[in-house]
């Protein structure tokens, strides 16, 4: 079966990308089960309901989260009720919400998804090594699922050597820029360093250039506001053979859909 897995959304221009864009995609790949990080999908900060449930509307299955996840208040009223939307796996236990959960589909397949946090130029949790190594043996699923949100390279590309074999797939989120590294590690896991943005093109990673331009020119306070205009779409969709949880193949996805 092949899945869909959905770089970081941002704000309206993101959600705009996969309205126009992920129902086709979805149709044309023969797609059973559409992942994607919604940390920025409120605004460019954080997540609501409102906005939650409009994403799985164009056919996500389930919304991970990252170092942005509690940016927007009104997380705290819904997350504890709602299976789809998952926070990083790594925090302290007592944190509101789930990260990870098991997802059965129509078909009979057990799906899991797991969200990690990197601790490499991030702020200090628990390791993510250690968290998921923990955490395989109580998955009971055909396929797991890894969206590892984290900023250097060199810890994403170790966490999916790491697991190599173990995992069905693992993909980086959190930088906002494709990386054209998809592969197949070890027995087959596929991975990713990043999916990438999805949101507007003309931006510095989904953001008006010219807010970020001058809060890094000026070293001044400067709010962000998401950008505007055209806007894309980035993914990988990847084919998983049900009788190992192993990746058959991965296949990088960046469409664009132009504002007219
Ligand atoms: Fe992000
Ligand atoms: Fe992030």
């Amino acid at each position: 079966m092949k899945v869909l897995l959905i770089g970081d959304i941002v704000g309206r221009a993101g959600r705009r990308a996969v309205r126009e864009l992920a129902p086709d995609l979805i149709e044309e790949e023969e797609i059973e089960f559409v992942v994607a990080n919604g940390e920025n999908a409120a605004g460019g900060f954080g997540i609501t309901k409102q906005v939650a449930d409009e994403l799985y509307s164009y056919g996500i299955d389930v919304l991970t989260m990252g170092n942005h996840t509690w940016d927007n208040k009104e997380i705290f009223d819904f997350i504890d009720q709602e299976e789809r939307l998952l926070r990083p796996q790594n925090l302290p236990p007592q944190t509101p919400g789930m990260g990870h959960q098991v997802y059965t589909l129509d078909s009979g397949v057990k799906v899991a998804v797991v969200n990690l946090l990197g601790r490499v130029f991030m702020d200090n949790v628990d390791c993510p090594f250690r968290s998921l190594e923990e955490l395989i043996p109580q998955l009971e699923a055909d396929l797991i699922l890894v969206d590892f949100h984290a900023e250097a390279t060199s810890e994403k590309i170790a966490l999916g050597r790491y697991f190599a074999g173990e995992v069905s797939v693992v993909f980086g989120t959190h930088t906002h820029v494709q990386t054209a590294d998809e592969q197949i590690l070890g027995a087959g896991t596929a991975y990713i360093t990043d999916l990438g943005l999805t949101g507007g093109v003309d931006s510095i990673l989904g953001m008006k250039p010219e807010d970020v331009i001058k809060r890094l020119t000026t070293n001044l306070p400067q709010r962000f506001s998401v950008a505007t205009g055209d806007t894309q779409l980035a993914a990988v969709v990847v084919e998983l053979d049900l009788e190992s949880g192993l990746a058959l193949s991965i296949k990088r996805v960046k469409q664009i859909h132009t504002n007219n």
